[in-house]
């Protein structure tokens, strides 16, 4: 058996006792459950998607156009899902995406998520515009592996005191966003006029942050609307370009993971910048209304940089089968998003342990059901194109 499989038994043998699990083991149908159990504003910022929702229906419509060929007697009985990815070891090619605002959904937030991660050795990817400062945050994590998400600040000092405060609490991966300079024409959160940081929910790392708090005149406590405007300022609008990666390998020491990238040449520019990984990713339809499915432009990307470059993946992650889809074209892991903040919503630290158990058992029998023993057996030749 594989290490993951063991939570079907378990929820079976639960059955015996009456119990079902605390929601649904489908997460295509999680939103539907969500919808009803959360308030409008948090549950429209994570479910929703930039403009027309195109490009996140085209993030699922593409999983579809892809179907795995199972192969028979092909000794699957004992599995290995286990793979290390820049020098983490993962017990199964997932992570959880960096979601920021975790409180709107649940108070313990990121802290919940944080302890769910660590119990099951899932890492965590903990994002900038978390509600809780990352050193609460890898208290909660303890001796789980995480990575810090990096919104570049448009301020050298403020960006350089968070990578020092994240490498000091143990982060070992530096994810850099470059998909949200600014956000997107979000018709679900316009209509409903919610915007979290506004209010100052999502902003715990840079108010707990000596160089941000070095620039204000009063300190939140005081004027929390100056702080709340030097925070949008600092995280709106891109003066960046490719020439000043160097400024953050100065400043980690680690591995730097490009996430955002949905094109060939932004992927090439990665390697020759010699960042270590990239994320194909459409920051879950979120950003760019109309943009191509993120599993559309994978297998392009790992033709050009797969041998050079480690090639994570994310948008529209769902079932171990779109797991092991994207890691037949060529991922070497994923990262799950909306699905666990549901899980957040619905059930706190326990809600999480199921989200991610539940695509993990997936992931670990539909893996052996097609004849595979491990994800490193998966090539292009497990799936057949069917437009
Ligand atoms: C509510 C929400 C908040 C997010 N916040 C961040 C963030 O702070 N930083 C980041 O890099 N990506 C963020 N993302 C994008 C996710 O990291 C990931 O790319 C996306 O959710 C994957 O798509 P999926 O939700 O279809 O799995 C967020 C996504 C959601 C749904």
């Amino acid at each position: 058996m594989g290490q993951h499989a063991g939570y079907q038994n378990e929820i079976y043998l639960q059955g015996l006792a009456d119990q079902v699990p605390i929601f649904t083991t489908d997460a295509t149908r999680v939103e539907d459950i969500a919808r009803e159990a959360m308030a409008p504003g948090p549950f429209g910022y994570v479910a929703g998607s930039a403009g027309s929702g195109d490009t996140a229906r085209a993030n699922r419509d593409a999983f579809a156009k892809w179907r795995i060929v199972p192969r028979m007697l092909s000794n699957a009985t004992a599995r290995d899902t286990s793979v290390t990815v820049l020098g983490t070891e993962l017990p199964a090619p997932v992570l959880l995406a960096p979601v920021g605002v975790q409180s709107i959904v649940h108070p313990d937030g990121e802290l919940a998520t944080a302890r769910a991660a660590a119990a099951l050795g899932v890492p965590m990817v903990l994002s900038t515009a978390a509600s809780h400062s990352l050193e609460e945050v890898a208290a909660a994590n303890g001796t789980g592996p995480r990575w810090f998400q990096l919104y570049w600040p448009n301020e050298p000092e403020v960006c350089a005191s968070l990578l020092d405060r994240a490498k000091k609490a143990g982060y070992t991966t530096l994810v850099v966003t470059l998909d949200t300079w600014t956000l997107a024409w979000r018709p679900t959160d316009l209509d409903q006029s919610y915007l979290p940081f506004l209010r100052a929910v999502g902003v715990a790392n840079a108010f707990t942050d000596p160089a941000f708090l070095a620039g204000l005149e009063k300190s939140p406590e005081e004027d929390q609307a100056m702080a709340v405007l030097r925070w949008v300022g600092l995280f709106t609008g891109t003066d960046k370009s490719w020439d000043q990666l160097p400024f953050l390998r100065e400043h980690w020491d680690g591995p730097i993971v490009l996430k955002g990238i949905q094109h060939s040449a932004d992927a090439r520019r990665a390697v020759d910048a010699g960042m270590d990984g990239i994320v194909v990713s459409n920051h879950g339809g979120r950003q760019v209304d109309g943009a191509i499915a993120s599993l559309d432009a994978l297998p392009e990307i790992v033709a050009a940089v797969g041998d050079r470059i480690e090639v994570l993946f994310d948008s529209g992650i769902r079932t171990g089968a779109d797991v092991l889809k994207a890691l037949a074209l060529g991922a070497k892991a994923v990262l799950l998003g909306r699905p666990y903040v549901y899980g957040l919503a619905l059930g706190g630290e326990a809600g999480v342990r199921h989200a991610v158990r539940s695509l993990l058992a997936d992931f670990d029998l539909t893996l052996g059901l097609s004849g595979h023993r491990s994800p490193d057996e998966l090539t292009p030749s497990a799936l057949r194109y069917l437009p």
